[in-house]
């Protein structure tokens, strides 16, 4: 399916949206380890996290949902049972990734595959940690899935990463809940550590010493209520067309401001843009706001070193922001963005330029000139829904119709994200 886009009226008024991926994927998984019935309020329903729900069922464990919780009938640490057929991510990393180290941990063999996009993305980063834990786990060429896992008792190790990989590391939090003594995971830049936070809420033993993270293995994981805030990353996008749309004064109710996910914030603060946080609370360790957006001016900046990990899913819609901003923005240390669901450097620098704008690529990111008028164009989601919507919003700020091709992919994280936006800019 394609999508249409024009200018439309300022964004005022109150919205709220789906839970956040990272934490619901986590409260799924996390709950199926724990003994007992957790109960999840918010969970996303977008299809990654569905996949997650799809293996879990797979492996034995009951989900069930009712008035908007989902119910988790956790087994415990060992508790999951042999799949009978190969268990399938979809097109979600997270999935495939933290999976692999639970089933590296099983005493039983499972094999776990993806889409066309995902069997293209980089599992060295686990494989080999894993290995280095005493797991059995090989991919097709040593680096992509499909991946086989014959699942033994683990090692503890430590584990020093060279990329800053929330998927990764969490994935070796997981693993070392299969091993006696500690596993100690230093990481090169913080990433989100909602893992860290949702392992400790339900039982586990976790130390953390700014990027040194140590979890104690075989902990007894207890089951427990989980609310999921509203995804930052989803509100990104409202966020910047708010900014950006003149005359807009725009609420976003009960998101995730978990400091780990807030870069895209602190970026735009630093350009010049009004974000208010108001009505903070804490649940399950994680805190949440209303956000208040209102139209401002943008200067461009250079964004670059430790706040890559704290806005690494933001980029394409802050590039996109960067065309309206006063001055040069400079993006740079993202090359993870060549290995995401599409290559989103190019992506974003491909649909930009399609739009009018001068964007330079680079290996590890791009420069993009500011105060750029952009005009209707047709654009391509690439399948991936963080570069569908950066450019639904694009469109919002261009002259003329933006066609954008292939718009199925927002599903992945957002199911509902068109009719959220035609309800806040053309009603
Ligand atoms: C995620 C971590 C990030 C992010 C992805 C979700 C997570 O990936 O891009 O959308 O939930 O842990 P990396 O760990 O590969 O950077």
């Amino acid at each position: 399916m394609n999508a249409t886009i024009t200018s439309g009226h300022p964004l005022t008024g109150n919205i709220a949206l789906q839970g956040d991926k990272s934490i619901s994927h986590r409260a799924v998984m996390f709950s199926a380890l724990a003994d007992g019935v957790s109960e999840i309020e918010g969970l996303s329903l977008g299809e990654d996290v569905r996949s997650t729900i799809s293996c879990l069922k797979q492996l034995g464990i009951i989900i069930n949902s009712t008035d908007g919780v989902v119910k988790v009938y956790g087994k415990g640490l060992l508790g999951l049972k042999p799949p009978d057929r190969v268990l399938d991510a979809g097109n979600s990393g997270t999935t495939m990734r933290l999976l692999s180290g639970v089933l590296a941990g099983q005493n039983f063999a499972s094999e776990i595959t993806g889409d066309a996009s995902l069997r293209k993305r980089p599992m060295k980063r686990v494989i080999e940690p894993l290995q280095q834990m005493g797991a059995d786990i090989s991919g097709c060429d040593g680096q992509y899935a499909p991946l086989t896992i014959n699942g033994k008792m683990l090692s503890n190790t430590e584990h020093r990463l060279k990329i800053a990989s929330a998927q990764v590391k969490s994935c070796l939090l997981l693993a070392g809940m299969y091993c006696q003594g500690m596993t100690k995971i230093i990481e090169p830049f913080k990433t989100r550590d909602h893992s860290e936070r949702m392992l400790s809420y339900i039982g586990a033993n976790i130390s953390i010493h700014e990027n040194i993270i140590q979890i104690e293995g075989l902990p007894q994981l207890l089951a427990a209520s989980i609310y999921v805030p509203g995804d930052i990353s989803s509100a990104a996008f409202f966020v910047v067309a708010a900014l950006l749309v003149g005359q807009s004064n725009l609420t976003i109710k009960d998101v995730g401001i978990n400091p780990t996910r807030t870069g895209l914030v602190d970026v735009l603060s630093q350009m010049g843009a009004s974000i208010a946080f108001s009505d903070k609370r804490t649940r399950n360790y994680e805190t949440m706001a209303d956000l208040n957006v209102a139209s401002s001016k943008l200067k461009g900046m250079t964004i670059s070193g430790g706040i890559i990990p704290r806005i690494i899913d933001e980029l394409p819609i802050l590039a996109v922001a960067a065309t309206q901003a006063k001055g040069v923005t400079v993006i740079k240390d993202a090359s993870e963005l060549r290995v995401k669901e599409t290559d989103r450097i190019r992506a974003t620098v491909e649909n930009l330029r399609r739009m009018g704008a001068q964007v330079e690529e680079k290996p590890d990111g791009m420069i993009i000139q500011g105060k750029q008028k952009l005009h209707g164009a047709v654009v391509d989601s690439f399948d991936d829904h963080r570069i569908a919507m950066a450019f639904a919003i694009a469109g919002l700020l261009a002259e003329g119709e933006t066609e954008i091709r292939n718009i199925d992919c927002v599903d992945i994280s957002f199911p509902g994200f068109f009719h959220q936006l035609e309800e806040l800019c053309y009603d």
